[in-house]
């Protein structure tokens, strides 16, 4: 039976694990608000699939959640919310947050030059979903798109500090440089682990948009709008973490990309 209390959790999804980078961000703006997340682990990665598929999982998905009566849903992958963001918004009565507006807002409260670089997957550049919507609010901002599909390996593979990874960034940024962009959003869900080594890499004068800290905000908005918040302190959040493969490595990899350890990962099936 559906309820309709603000004491219903928070649904999230991702491709994979890297969707808890959001995750730890919405648990971090909303500490009282239980959260869902599935991790769609059995058909990762997105990134390189196309937008028909990409919306089939992402309906399936949603339909999961949905039956799970959660009051909002985080589409939590770059890859999804580009193709899949709208279609969802439309066919849904709960709120439906994507991280492409919150990414596109703060990238351009922060610019000062409207030189603005992105990097995502294949799919997430291919698809022009940031760069159109930084055009229509920005008309003559200067965009340097460029996938940057090597890196969802290597942060898995924990090479967050590793020189191949130095090198690998140095190759994929230089057109940044070049383009002398003063902010650069990290348009996927793996990327807020490699912050460091791209600032680094770009400098200090470049400033990382975080996709990930701003939908969190833009949740907090949503849920605020539409009296769906629960009051902060009068709960202990519960993470509920889902997927619907378990690798052998899932719960190690899932543990560093939400800081903290996670008990009782359940198997489920979407589709
Ligand atoms: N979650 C995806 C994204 O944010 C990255 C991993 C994948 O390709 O599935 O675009």
């Amino acid at each position: 039976m559906k309820s309709f209390s603000v004491e219903r959790p928070i649904g999230a999804f991702d491709s994979g694990v890297g969707g808890l980078t959001v995750v730890q961000a919405m648990r971090e703006l909303l500490p009282a608000e239980d959260i869902l997340y599935l991790g769609d682990t059995a058909r990762v990665p997105y990134g390189n699939k196309s937008p028909e598929t990409i919306i089939r999982y992402s309906r399936e998905i949603m339909t999961y959640l949905r039956a799970n009566d959660v009051k909002a849903v985080v589409v939590a992958c770059n890859t999804a919310s580009a193709h899949a963001l709208a279609i969802l918004q439309k066919e849904s009565d709960i709120p439906v947050i994507g991280v492409i507006v919150p990414g596109v807002e703060a990238a351009l409260s922060t610019t000062r030059n409207k030189r603005i670089g992105i990097i995502g997957t294949q799919g997430t550049i291919q698809s022009d979903a940031y760069q159109s919507l930084l055009r229509r609010l920005q008309p003559g901002v200067v965009i340097t798109a460029i996938p940057t599909p090597l890196l969802v390996s290597l942060v898995e593979e924990d090479w967050l500090s590793h020189k191949a990874t130095h090198l690998i960034l140095e190759e994929y940024l230089a057109p940044m440089k070049a383009a002398q962009v003063d902010t650069v959003v990290l348009a996927c869900t793996h990327y807020p682990l490699l912050k460091p080594m791209v600032q680094r890499v770009l400098g200090p004068s470049v400033t990382l948009v975080d996709s990930a800290q701003n939908a969190a905000a833009a949740l907090a908005r949503e849920l605020t709008s539409h009296g769906l918040n629960r009051p902060p302190g009068s709960h202990t959040a519960q993470i509920t973490i889902r997927a619907t493969d378990l690798p052998a490595q899932f719960a190690r990899l899932a543990e560093r990309f939400l800081g903290q350890e996670i008990k009782g990962i359940q198997q489920v099936a979407v589709g």
